[in-house]
């Protein structure tokens, strides 16, 4: 890494990415972070506390398992790791609940929205893997919108956040997401399971 960690952590790190909006993607003017894996890795490895949210794009990666590798090699490092449970992420009723029980997610580590909200704002690092809907600020403040009055989970409240994605695509709903405009959003592109094993390996190397 030639980079120094408070570069890293505190830095205006990653590449602005205006340019991958297109006909998929409502980017506009608005600007886009992005980060590398390496970033990310040091963000996380350094955190004392990191928050998982899981979507629906978990289960279309089947990335469940690398999750849970990555999590008990971050909690080797003494970083906190809970994971925030919103109750129509996925497709169906307990769908997150399902998937991170495959891949043997100590209950006591899920947490419901109630329980988790209130933790976001003494969060480091939250990463958000393939949810969009359920994250998604419009939902507190634009009544125009189909997500307006829907409870989120307060992702955006963390002291940074990092969104596992392929593209600027929008969820179930077809709403943009303001959170991946957010100055402290940065997005690391990709199929979720191909960045979460970079994410391992890379913190392996630190
Ligand atoms: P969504 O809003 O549907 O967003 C899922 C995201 O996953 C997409 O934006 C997609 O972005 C990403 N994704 C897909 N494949 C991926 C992959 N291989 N790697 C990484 N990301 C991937 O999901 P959510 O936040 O879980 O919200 C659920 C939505 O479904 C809500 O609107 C809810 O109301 C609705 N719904 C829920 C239920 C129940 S009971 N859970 C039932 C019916 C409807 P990219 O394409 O850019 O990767």
């Amino acid at each position: 890494m030639n980079r120094s960690l408070a570069n890293v952590l505190f830095g205006a790190f990653g590449a602005t990415v205006a340019e991958i909006g297109g006909p998929d993607g409502a980017v506009g003017d608005l600007t886009v972070r992005s980060l590398t894996h390496e970033d990310a890795a040091t963000m996380l490895a350094y955190a004392r506390q990191v928050v998982f949210t899981p979507g629906y794009g978990l289960a279309v990666a089947q990335a469940q398992h690398e999750v849970r590798e990555l999590a008990d090699m971050l909690q080797e490092r003494g970083v906190q790791v809970k994971y925030a449970i919103h109750p129509v992420a996925g497709r169906m009723p307990g769908h997150m609940n399902v998937l991170l029980a495959e891949a043997d997610v100590p209950y006591d580590q899920l947490y419901d929205m109630d329980q988790i909200n209130p933790e976001f704002p003494q969060t480091d690092v939250s990463v958000v893997i393939g949810a969009n809907d359920v994250v998604n600020p419009v939902a507190r403040h634009d009544k125009s919108s189909p997500l307006y009055g829907m409870p989120i989970l307060d992702v955006d409240k963390a002291a940074h956040c990092i969104v596992l994605k392929r593209s600027m695509r929008p969820g179930f709903a077809g709403v943009d997401n303001e959170l991946f405009y957010q100055e402290k959003t940065s997005m690391l592109f990709g199929d979720a399971k191909d960045s979460f094993k970079k994410l391992i390996e890379e913190v392996q190397q630190l």
